[in-house]
């Protein structure tokens, strides 16, 4: 009896020296002395569970001993330490409030975007936990804040996933993480509307590999149509040009391939291959004949007004183009409507 008594007090400090508050351990033998709290607050099963604490309770009343600011007070136990609640630092009186630092979205983009930091206490689905409140009240479109428009796109719209709203809140064209989104996935005149994945490797969810990494920017992966050209394409971060898209007429048709060599001056008929300005959105960087010449290099002589005659069903006789599914589709349209 005197042994066992012993042997549980001998466990209760091991477990204290290696855990301490890091690991809330669903069973385990409780000490009947150490805390204020009494047996079990570090235990998820017991009753004293410090989380249970705060039932019918507020934070303010933790606040008391633990400080304001969690940081540790009289009880000179800080709630925030590596090891138990980092994030616990997010509940300041400007936590609903966006214009403030200390809003909970900036605080979860000051960590590299780590929501698992809150699910511990507010529920792995966000819905909330044993006092914690559900995320999901305000967060209502599925996933909760894991929701794709949660963090870029519209946070009013679910089906716009994507810039604007940048990562940094901006709306500007001219603010890289915005750019052109809204021209490549909506707005095209002259070709079909652009996907995600001719630029980025879309995740499935939130959690997805290659989706948060170490980099704060968005990975700019191309697709395979862009890809298509001569070259590799690539997306340069620092002057925000895409290089070598076939998209942008980095292209070239060989006149030994073709059955129509004698619309050849040259080997090839080559297109621009244009590095256009991604936030620059001006109308400039996908004007007619920036991707091309009109015609393009080793093209035998001809006006815009013409191209027509022999693109049949791509270009009207005013130049503009007819049929968006024709034109930067990967195929040569000569000759056939
Ligand atoms: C009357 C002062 C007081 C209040 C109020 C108080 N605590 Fe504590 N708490 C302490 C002291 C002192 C310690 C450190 C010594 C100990 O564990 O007895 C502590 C330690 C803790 C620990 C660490 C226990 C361990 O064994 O490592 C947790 C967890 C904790 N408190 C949670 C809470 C929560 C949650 C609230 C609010 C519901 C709260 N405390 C309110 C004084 C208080
Ligand atoms: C009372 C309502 C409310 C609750 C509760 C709430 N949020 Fe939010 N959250 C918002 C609003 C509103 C925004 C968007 C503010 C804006 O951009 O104008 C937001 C934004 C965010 C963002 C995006 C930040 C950014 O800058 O892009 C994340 C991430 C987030 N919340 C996570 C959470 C998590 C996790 C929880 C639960 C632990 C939670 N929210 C609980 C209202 C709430
Ligand atoms: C240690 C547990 C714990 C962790 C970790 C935690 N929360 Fe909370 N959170 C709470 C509790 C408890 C409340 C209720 C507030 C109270 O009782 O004063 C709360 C309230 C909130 C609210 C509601 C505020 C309001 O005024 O409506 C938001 C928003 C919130 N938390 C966001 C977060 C975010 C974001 C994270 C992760 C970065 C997070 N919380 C991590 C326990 C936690
Ligand atoms: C035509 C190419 C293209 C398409 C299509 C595209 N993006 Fe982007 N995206 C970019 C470029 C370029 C950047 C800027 C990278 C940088 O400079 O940091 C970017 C950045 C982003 C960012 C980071 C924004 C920030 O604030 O830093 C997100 C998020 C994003 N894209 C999501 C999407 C989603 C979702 C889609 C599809 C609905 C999409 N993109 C379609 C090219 C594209
Ligand atoms: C909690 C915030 C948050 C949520 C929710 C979120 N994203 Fe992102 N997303 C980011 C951040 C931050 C980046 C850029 C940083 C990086 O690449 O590390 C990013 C980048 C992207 C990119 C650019 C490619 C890349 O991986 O860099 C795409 C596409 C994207 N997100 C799509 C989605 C989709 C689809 C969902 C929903 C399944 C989603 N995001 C949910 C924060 C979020
Ligand atoms: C964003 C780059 C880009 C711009 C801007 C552009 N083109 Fe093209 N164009 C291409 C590419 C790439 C091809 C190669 C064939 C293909 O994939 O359709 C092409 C091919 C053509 C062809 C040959 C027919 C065909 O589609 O095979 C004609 C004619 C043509 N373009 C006319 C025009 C005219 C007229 C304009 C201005 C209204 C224009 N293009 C603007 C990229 C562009
Ligand atoms: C007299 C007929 C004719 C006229 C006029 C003409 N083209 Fe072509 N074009 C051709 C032929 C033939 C080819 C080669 C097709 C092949 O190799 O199969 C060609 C090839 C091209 C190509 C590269 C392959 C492709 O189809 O994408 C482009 C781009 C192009 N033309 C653009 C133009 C533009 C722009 C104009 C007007 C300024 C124009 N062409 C006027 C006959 C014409």
């Amino acid at each position: 009896m005197k042994y066992t008594k012993f042997y549980l007090i001998f466990l209760f400090i091991v477990g204290l020296l290696i855990s301490a508050c890091s690991d809330i351990q669903d069973e385990v033998a409780p000490s009947e002395t150490v805390s204020v709290h009494g047996i079990g607050v570090l235990v998820k099963s017991s009753p004293s569970f410090h989380g249970r604490q705060l039932v019918n309770n507020s934070m303010d009343d933790c606040k008391r001993c633990h400080a304001s600011d969690y940081s540790g007070g009289t009880a000179k136990v800080s709630c925030g330490s590596n090891s138990c609640h980092p994030a616990i630092f997010v509940h300041t009186d400007q936590i609903m409030n966006p214009n403030s630092d200390q809003f909970h979205g900036n605080f979860i983009k000051e960590d590299n975007w780590n929501l698992s930091q809150c699910t511990p206490c507010h529920g792995d689905s966000y819905n909330g936990g044993i006092v914690s409140p559900t995320c999901n009240e305000c967060h209502t479109n599925d996933g909760g804040p894991e929701a794709c428009n949660t963090c870029h796109g519209d946070f009013a719209d679910p089906t716009r996933t994507s810039p604007p709203r940048a990562l940094n809140n901006a709306v500007e064209t001219t603010d890289p993480g915005v750019g052109a989104h809204i021209v490549h996935l909506s707005g095209i005149t002259i070709a079909q509307n652009v996907q995600c994945i001719e630029c980025h490797i879309p995740p499935s969810y939130f959690g997805s590999n290659g989706h948060i990494d170490d980099s704060p920017r968005a990975e700019v992966t191309f697709g395979s149509f862009s890809s298509r050209g001569i070259g590799e394409p690539l997306y340069n971060t620092t002057n925000y040009k895409c290089n070598n898209t076939y998209c942008h007429g980095s292209f070239a048709f060989s006149a030994a391939n073709s059955l129509y060599s004698f619309a050849y001056t040259a080997e090839r008929i080559e297109g621009n291959n244009y590095n256009p300005v991604w936030n620059k959105v001006d109308g400039t960087e996908g004007a007619c004949g920036t991707c091309h010449g009109l015609p393009p290099t080793g093209h035998m002589e001809a006006e815009l007004k013409s191209c027509a005659t022999c693109h049949i069903g791509v270009v009207n006789n005013r130049g503009e183009i007819i049929d968006k599914t024709k034109h930067i589709n990967g195929v040569i349209d000569v000759f056939e409507d």
